[in-house]
């Protein structure tokens, strides 16, 4: 079975890349050659997600409906969603919430995450628990700045700590998790942190009370960043650019996911490629799809 629906978080404050976003929402600005946002989704367009609900706070929604309109540009549909405050990844997810209407288990992403690499993507459908909910953690270097696993010498989970002020493990929790309507029952028990927000933690301790969360090792072939830091920023943007000077690809182009896809055309590529000929993104993207590789 494969998941339809995809929520990406795009709301937020952004507060560590201020003051730029102070006046613009941060999933805008371009890493290297394109969007922040294009990264994300490009996450759920190669897990072949079509129904993508974006969250996204309201003064940016017009500005974001206007960079993905409808999503037929990617062969995709998207629905804007606001968070009328950024109360917290929970608070936002919450936000696709439809009352008596059941829904399908559905991944999301954060819109600030970058993934790279084959294993992740050729895998998915084969590590996930449907039955369950699933999060991936990867090692890093800062587990401080994440919410960490607390893992027993059998692997299994025990805890999971957010910014952990004390050593616990290096395996961070990565932006990418699915979930199923239990969500909506947990999110109802949670309470607002110290920090006023609500935490994704809580919603994830009480899966694992019910033992029903599965936590999946991205693996060492896989690349993960958080681009939200000024460094982590300017680090992804140097590692999307080497790898496509020297490769001669596109890292995470939307659109050409979805064209490889089979769900855009080599007709609507050219037709953005000659409405933006100096774009260097468009100029790469039209020149890639000529080639199988
Ligand atoms: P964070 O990076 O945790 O928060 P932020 O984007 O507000 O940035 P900062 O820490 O610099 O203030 O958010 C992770 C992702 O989730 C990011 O892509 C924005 C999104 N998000 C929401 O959509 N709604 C929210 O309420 C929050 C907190 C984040």
């Amino acid at each position: 079975m494969k998941i339809n629906t995809g929520v990406l978080l795009a709301g937020g404050t952004g507060s560590r890349l201020a003051p730029s976003t102070n006046i613009v929402n941060k999933h805008f600005l371009n890493i290297f050659d394109k969007p922040m946002i294009y990264y994300s989704l490009s996450i759920l367009l190669l897990l072949k997600i079509r129904n993508i609900k974006i969250i996204v706070d309201s003064d940016s929604k017009d500005i974001l409906e206007e960079l993905l309109g409808t999503g037929d540009e990617f062969g995709i549909s998207v629905d804007y969603i606001i968070q009328d405050k950024p109360l917290g990844l929970p608070h936002a997810i919450n936000n696709i919430f439809v009352k008596d209407s059941k829904l399908e288990n559905f991944a999301v992403v954060l819109g600030d995450n970058f993934l790279h690499g084959r294993e992740f993507f050729n895998n998915f459908y084969d590590l996930i628990d449907l039955e369950k909910s699933n999060i991936f953690f990867q090692k890093v270097n800062n587990p401080e700045d994440f919410g960490v696993l607390h893992l027993d010498e059998e692997q299994n989970l025990i805890d999971i700590v957010e910014k952990p002020k004390d050593f616990i493990s290096d395996l961070a929790v990565t932006g990418i998790y699915t979930f199923d309507d239990k969500f909506f029952q947990y999110f109802k028990s949670i309470d607002l942190s110290d920090r006023n927000e609500f935490e994704i933690a809580d919603i994830l301790k009480l899966y694992m009370k019910d033992k029903s969360l599965n936590h999946i090792y991205l693996g060492r072939g896989m690349t993960w960043m958080d681009m939200g830091s000024n460094e982590s920023l300017l680090n992804c943007s140097n590692f999307v650019r080497t790898i496509q000077e020297r490769q001669n690809i596109l890292v995470n182009s939307p659109h050409e996911v979805a064209f490889r896809n089979g769900w855009i055309t080599e007709e609507q590529i050219e037709k953005l490629y000659l409405d933006n000929n100096q774009s260097t993104y468009f100029q790469t993207l039209y020149k890639n799809i000529q080639s199988i590789y």
